[in-house]
């Protein structure tokens, strides 16, 4: 970390004596000020819910300019990344560092793809779940019973453990998410087949069967794989700040993970691609394009509590610039399967005019974020809507281990542990049980 060269100073109006703190710089975006002495000075804590002005870590992995619509992986932009690389490079960029060049690209997907088999044990602790289970809740399941069957990679203090789980975990998602799949359907679970890309094997995985062979689209594989791209890491969100906060009291990487999948699932989170999706369909189902104008007058209404889902986001004030992309990929996979009248899509081209041109919205810089096309598209592929946000969880796996690692690296990493502001009843005395 980089000392700016001032200091803030905290005064307060009782006479206190006020307090000096050093502030340090990024390398872009805010400064933040070093309150880490403020509690041993002045025995005061500070108060911030929803972290809306605190910064709970240093990381160099991806940075967010919200006002800008800005999403840099490792410096590069995704929109370069997006049109310009595969999943495979854009995690090996996000766990090590940088691209690979075309030798270490190699290596890497070798390296991948032969972990992408599961224990065979892992169906029967699959079968256990209800077949109507939300895949959500299986796949926390499954990945928190990863560390019943990896023992040899669960000491998160060893860099060699942490390697062999990261591998692990991104080879081995698309296999347990479509076994989550199959499951649920009554198929036959598919083995994973080496030779085909991350995502040319997972929607084999998915939408084949043992009796037929199976021939990768290559739009489709190209849209999934962007899709991977798009949501591989998205700094320290909801769901990466639980999965640090988990990795941080020495757990092992499995059950970190599975925390963080647990948290993805909230429809503020990762669930708003599933929730969208529903929306779109109830309004298509009561009247489609005439009643986007009461369902957007709900909307604004405060007491209905009803949002536009896949709008809005607590750090893009502008466009989310994978919206754009996703919107792209979208219009791309309707051509293919020509589906170009799909009145899902219709709709959400309708309802985001209307929004973006609205005095509700625009006040309040609600845009786009990349939930509202990713489930048209997902839809297209063939994808159920309880899946959505499986797959979510299945891309951003690589963002969620590299963040945790680089924490575990970090020589300032300590237990997360807030603290509060005590709101209860103070000290009392247990009555005796007739005088309650
Ligand atoms: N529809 C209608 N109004 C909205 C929406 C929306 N989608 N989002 C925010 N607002 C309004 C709020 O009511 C609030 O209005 P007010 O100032 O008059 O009270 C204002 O905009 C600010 O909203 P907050 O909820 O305070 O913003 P916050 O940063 O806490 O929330 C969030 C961000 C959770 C994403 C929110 O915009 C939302 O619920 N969106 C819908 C769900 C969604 O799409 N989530 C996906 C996020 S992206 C991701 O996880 C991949």
């Amino acid at each position: 970390m980089k000392l700016a060269d001032y200091k803030a100073t905290l005064s307060f109006s009782n006479n206190s004596p006020s307090m000096e703190m050093p502030v340090y710089e990024g390398n872009i975006g805010p400064d933040v000020i070093d309150i880490r002495k403020l509690y041993g000075q002045t025995g005061m804590f500070t108060y911030d819910p929803g972290f809306l002005s605190t910064a709970s870590c240093q990381s160099a992995i991806t940075y967010i300019d919200g006002d800008k619509g800005e999403l840099l992986y490792r410096g590069y932009p995704i929109e370069q990344l997006a049109t310009q690389c595969d999943f495979m490079e854009t995690c090996h960029l996000l766990l090590y560092g940088d691209l690979p060049d075309a030798k270490k690209k190699t290596e890497f997907t070798r390296l991948v793809s032969i972990h992408t088999m599961v224990h065979e044990q892992m169906q029967f602790f699959l079968r256990g779940f209800r077949r109507d289970a939300h895949p959500m809740a299986v796949l926390t399941g499954l990945i928190g019973g990863m560390s019943a069957f990896y023992h040899d990679s669960t000491d998160i203090t060893n860099a060699q453990h942490r390697d062999i789980s990261a591998i692990r975990l991104i080879a081995k998602l698309p296999t347990l998410v479509a076994m989550a799949y199959k499951y649920g359907i009554g198929q036959p679970f598919m083995y994973p087949q080496n030779k085909l890309s991350y995502s040319g094997n997972f929607l084999r995985m998915m939408f084949g069967n043992p009796c037929e062979d199976y021939e990768v689209n290559p739009v489709l594989e190209r849209a999934l794989d962007r899709i991977f791209i798009l949501h591989a890491d998205h700094e320290q969100n909801a769901s990466t700040s639980t999965v640090r906060l988990c990795g941080s009291s020495g757990t092992n990487p499995f059950a970190a993970i599975a925390a963080g999948v647990a948290c993805l699932w909230g429809p503020a989170h990762g669930g708003a691609n599933e929730a969208c999706l529903n929306m779109l369909e109830e309004i298509q189902a009561s009247g489609g394009l005439n009643k986007v104008g009461e369902f957007m007058n709900q909307v604004k209404d405060k007491n209905s509590g009803v949002r536009l889902m896949g709008f809005g986001h607590r750090v893009y004030k502008n466009y989310d610039p994978r919206a754009k992309l996703m919107q792209e990929t979208c219009k791309e996979v309707l051509a293919e399967l020509g589906l170009e009248n799909d009145p899902l899509f219709k709709l959400s081209m309708a309802l985001e005019k209307i929004a973006l041109e609205d005095d509700y919205f625009v006040q309040r810089k609600l845009y786009p974020n990349v939930d509202f096309y990713s489930g048209i598209v997902q839809r297209a592929i063939g994808i159920p809507v309880n899946l959505f946000t499986g797959i979510f969880a299945l891309a951003r796996t690589v963002g969620w281990i590299a963040q945790l690692n680089e924490m575990i690296g970090d020589p300032e990493y300590k237990i997360g542990r807030p603290r509060q502001l005590f709101t209860g009843s103070v000290r009392r005395d247990v009555p005796p049980i007739n005088q309650r």
